[in-house]
């Protein structure tokens, strides 16, 4: 089945309240119960304010959103202008069949041949081992291990802090 995948907009709001208030999804994420389509409407509208630099994107199949995917500034200090925050997820339906691995090249080529990011990183919990696999596959590697780093369903969950660099950072070859 086609994935394509494309920039969000205000009108998936409805899809990401799908997406991140499937209880298979959200608590491997940071994402709260009782999210709203009008909470998403919200973030997206300002993802997508003049000046945010934010990237979200989803993966859809036969027209449906079934993946999102975004890159976000790792923080406000314009020193770590070369590293961006990493999110995805899929719906329990469509996980296993190629779509996280499509959010994850677009995001990547993004990275590395459009903005010039240097290193990509991601926090995920040391026994999501479906995501572990995606994030390995795509070059990213475990820099270490936040212990009781979230509550999650009444537990304190560990974390790995995840990064992948360019592969190849690209020079502007001499005059
Ligand atoms: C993690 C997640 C984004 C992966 O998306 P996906 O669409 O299932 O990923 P893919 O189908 O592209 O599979 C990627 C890789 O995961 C591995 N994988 C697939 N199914 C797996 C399974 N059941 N168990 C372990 N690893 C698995 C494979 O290595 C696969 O690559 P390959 O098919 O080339 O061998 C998705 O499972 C998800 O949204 N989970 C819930 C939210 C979440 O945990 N997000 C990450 C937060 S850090």
């Amino acid at each position: 089945m086609t994935i394509t995948v494309r920039r969000a907009s205000v009108h998936d709001a409805a899809a990401y309240t799908r997406i991140m208030g499937d209880p298979a999804v959200f608590p491997g994420l940071m994402q709260l119960p009782y999210t709203s389509e009008e909470i998403w409407r919200t973030r997206l509208t300002e993802a997508g304010a003049p000046g945010k630099t934010d990237l979200l994107l989803v993966a859809e199949r036969t027209g449906t959103v079934v993946g999102t995917a975004g890159l976000h500034p790792a923080g406000n200090s314009l020193r770590r202008r070369h590293a961006l925050m990493l999110g995805i997820s899929v719906l329990p339906e469509a996980q296993g069949q190629g779509v996280g691995s499509a959010l994850m090249a677009a995001l990547c080529d993004y990275a590395d041949n459009w903005v010039g990011v240097l290193r990509l990183e991601l926090d995920v919990y040391t026994d999501n081992t479906r995501a572990l696999a995606l994030y390995r596959k795509f070059g990213f590697t475990i820099e270490g291990t936040h212990h009781g780093y979230a509550l999650r369903d009444g537990q304190y969950v560990s974390s790995h802090s995840m990064a992948r660099f360019h592969p190849k950072p690209p020079r502007i070859a001499e005059p």
